[in-house]
């Protein structure tokens, strides 16, 4: 997509095709807000060298949380709603910036929770499908591969490349909007055979399957050393599960801006290493042993205090997979009296942890457990607390600038096992 970019600026971009459909959306007959979108994506597409638009299944918003959105953002959705803007293929939407169960006792507040209303009601308008997760894979909006996707979040975008083989570019926000208005995206980057090919090697010596935590740790290494390249990860024994490879990409997309990554024998467009490079040689090629995933850990935490005093787990959204670890970590422990242990799930999750009974056992033990928001995206500072500890290498990136934390990345185990004591218990 930069090659393209920056060829196009030096020639002056060309005019991308478009069929009647897309002349008719251009010339207003779909309204003014699919007459905005298709002259906006237009102008993106041919600066990013698009030829053309390709029809996409579905669309996953990022403009989905007062905090990130702030009132410009606000106003925006609320200005493209009034202009009739509404979607003609499934759209579908991050975390929402709040605690909608309980937004006052999440100290959430009044100015915020009125704005965060103002943003949901827009993009209601326009037909959002209120899922409220940054786990959409794990929905009706499953990709398959070689489907076409406009999705921003970055986690979500880098799964759907990575483990289902579908096709996403990072779309920010609006963009994503104008995507789900007219059903297409610019035919560029990530849509296109040649710019899925791998372009740096990591071999990975580790001769044994990876522990579960392990899996973000790795992410978010090779986050930090490929930036936006496509890495070609060879040599991960085992086969790692739904919820690795969500946290891994997860990582992976936070410390760097990986889209897509290959993993030999896992990606569905990598069987081998040829075929996940195309026939590209290398630029570069780096080795990861065990002590690069340890030293990675340790640059992952920034306490200077044993002492814990919150626990956040589910990031990106835990599954029902992960809640049922936890419960049977506690083992009906209560979590210390000075220490919050915060879970965030998709709502599929949560129903099914009622339906079985988890939900209940662990509000009992102190745990609080929220579908539909997350740590993250909404406003945790007010809380003072001190030092977080998570088991994610994606909150663990963004968590000391937007919760205001010092860090602590450990395993679940290690999360439990401190949040029962209140301070750090780490396994050798
Ligand atoms: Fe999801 Fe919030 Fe993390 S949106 S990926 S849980 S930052």
């Amino acid at each position: 997509m930069r090659r393209n970019y920056l060829k196009n600026i030096l020639k002056g971009s060309e005019e991308m095709y478009l069929t009647d459909e897309e002349k008719d959306i251009l010339s207003g007959a779909r309204g003014e807000a699919a007459k905005l979108a298709m002259e906006t994506l237009i102008k993106i597409g041919e600066i990013n060298g698009a030829e053309k638009f390709v029809p996409i299944k579905n669309v996953h918003l990022v403009l989905h949380a007062y905090k990130s959105a702030f009132d410009a953002g606000v106003e925006t959705a609320e200005k493209i709603a009034q202009m009739g803007g509404r979607f003609c293929v499934p759209v579908t939407i991050d975390p929402y910036g709040m605690d909608a169960e309980d937004w006052r006792g999440a100290k959430t507040p009044e100015h915020y929770a009125r704005q965060q209303m103002r943003l949901e009601d827009a993009v209601m308008k326009m037909g959002v499908i209120p899922n409220w997760t940054c786990t959409p894979y794990y929905g009706f909006t499953a990709p398959r591969m070689g489907e076409h996707l406009a999705w921003s979040e970055s986690s979500a975008v880098a799964y759907a490349n990575t483990a289902c083989g579908a096709r996403t570019n990072r779309q920010t926000a609006i963009v994503d909007i104008f995507c789900g208005i007219v059903g297409r995206a610019p035919y560029t980057g990530l849509h296109l055979d040649e710019n899925r090919k791998g372009q740096v090697l990591i071999n990975l010596h580790i001769d044994r399957p990876l522990e579960t935590w392990e899996y973000p740790a790795l992410g978010y290494l090779l986050g930090q050393k490929l930036g936006a390249r496509i890495g070609v990860v060879d040599g991960m024994k085992g086969s790692p599960d739904s919820e690795d490879l969500k946290n891994f990409c997860g990582a992976a997309a936070a410390a760097g801006s990986v889209a897509l990554m290959h993993i030999v024998g896992v990606t569905p467009e990598a069987p081998e290493r040829e075929a996940a490079f195309g026939g590209n040689e290398p630029e570069e090629t780096i080795d990861v042993t065990e002590e690069d995933i340890r030293n990675t850990r340790k640059a992952m935490c920034s306490n200077t205090t044993d002492k814990v005093d919150f626990v956040a787990l589910g990031c990106p959204h835990y599954t029902i997979n992960e809640i049922v670890r936890v419960h049977k970590l506690l083992a009906g422990r209560e979590i210390n009296h000075d220490t919050a242990f915060w879970i965030y799930a998709n709502s599929y999750a949560l129903r099914l942890a009622e339906k079985m009974g988890i939900r209940q056992d662990l509000e009992k033990l102190r745990v609080v457990i929220r579908a539909e928001t997350c740590m993250i995206i909404s406003p945790v500072k007010d809380w003072g607390f001190r030092t977080m500890m998570t088991d994610s290498g994606k909150c663990s990136y963004y968590g000391p600038a937007e919760c205001g934390t010092e860090m602590i990345f450990a395993s679940v185990e290690e999360c439990v096992e401190s949040a029962v004591s209140g301070k750090l218990e780490i396994f050798k």
